[in-house]
């Protein structure tokens, strides 16, 4: 199966980059055929400062290498690195209604503030389906956010098989992989946790930034002793990320019974949070002392990413014409 998902550089990756999807590429990157790329293309259309960008792309890069992608067995690479992309973008631009895009939520949400939108948000969506079609994904695991841009993409290729196949697809059609248990993790005020929001707990922040995220949760205010809603709390959702089974039974049962606060929780659930990417933390270390190591990783991400678009862009610029 080929596995293909993208990761924008525009800052600190959060705990639900990592449970909406840096966890699956992980799973996933053992016995598929496996593609995540870091989408500085698509960064271009909030970051407007080159220094910042590239070190923006770097950070992810040694994050996703600490988290445990393997380049052995992954190929982890640049958007930017692989022009194609943009290349097969316009062919697609080329086919794409107006209509389609212009029910976006980003765009539309911009547009709804009355803040004037560039064109590049405005294309976002064909970007990204160029990002998977040149790879001839079967599965793309993202959150619940992208599943809209799932949906484009698989009507933006149907569109161009349509009109140029010849009996013969040009483009495999991709499938969302959204896990159930984590396609929305809620942020610290009970929102989907997004940079945008300001309401994020990042993977690597330091033991003591995490307790202070943590502690800003927001939470009804019933006192310890009274019993307390789990489901309903946004608090526990988090914990019940980090906490193993039978601790989650144990506060679960106290939340329903009373005789738990929620100051205690956010204690328990910083101390998880801080221990779980503790390995992650230490390795991450290792690779930015190493910046050479992660320019290899990259440098060979590429080849090989520009080797499989370039097949798929040849198909489809035989398919239309330009060739
Ligand atoms: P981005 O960079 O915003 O997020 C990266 C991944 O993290 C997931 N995610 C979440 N999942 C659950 N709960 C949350 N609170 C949460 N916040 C973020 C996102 O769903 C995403 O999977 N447009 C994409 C990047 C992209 C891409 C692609 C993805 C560009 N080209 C091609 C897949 C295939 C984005 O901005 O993700």
């Amino acid at each position: 199966m080929r596995v293909l998902s993208g990761i924008q550089p525009s800052g600190g990756l959060h705990i639900g980059n990592y449970f909406g999807a840096i966890r699956q590429y992980l799973a996933l990157q053992h016995g598929n055929d496996a593609f995540y790329f870091v989408a500085d293309y698509h960064a271009l259309t909030s970051v407007r400062d080159a220094d910042r960008l590239r070190r923006a792309v770097f950070d992810v890069l040694a994050d996703l290498l600490a988290l445990g992608l393997d380049p052995e067995e992954a190929t982890l690479f640049v958007q930017s690195d692989v022009p194609e992309t943009t290349e097969l973008a316009w062919l697609l631009s080329s086919v794409t209604p107006m209509g389609w895009l212009e029910k976006c939520v980003s765009y539309k949400d911009k547009v709804a503030q009355g803040i004037p939108a560039e064109h590049g948000l405005f294309a976002y969506p064909v970007l990204q389906a160029a990002d998977i079609l040149l790879y001839d994904a079967d599965v793309v695991p993202v959150g619940q956010d992208q599943k809209q841009h799932l949906e484009v993409t698989r009507d933006i290729a149907e569109r161009f098989n349509n009109v140029y196949g010849r009996g013969e697809p040009v483009f495999r059609l991709p499938e969302p992989y959204i896990l159930e248990t984590a396609a929305v993790v809620p942020g610290l005020d009970g929102r989907k946790m997004s940079k945008s929001y300001e309401n994020t707990i990042e993977i690597f922040d330091e033991p003591k930034a995490i307790l202070k995220k943590c502690k800003r949760i927001v939470t009804d205010s019933r006192p310890v002793e009274e019993p307390k809603d789990p489901e309903g709390d946004n608090l526990f959702q988090l914990f019940k990320l980090f906490a193993p089974a039978d601790e989650r039974t144990e506060v679960e049962r106290r939340y329903r019974a009373g005789g738990i606060g929620y100051g205690e929780v956010k204690t328990r659930l910083a101390e998880h949070i801080a221990a779980h990417f503790a390995p992650a933390r230490a390795r991450r270390a290792e690779w930015v002392a190493h910046p050479a190591r992660v320019s290899e990783v990259r440098a060979a991400g590429a080849e090989q990413a520009r080797r499989a678009a370039r097949v798929v862009l040849d198909r489809a610029r035989a398919a239309c014409g330009v060739a």
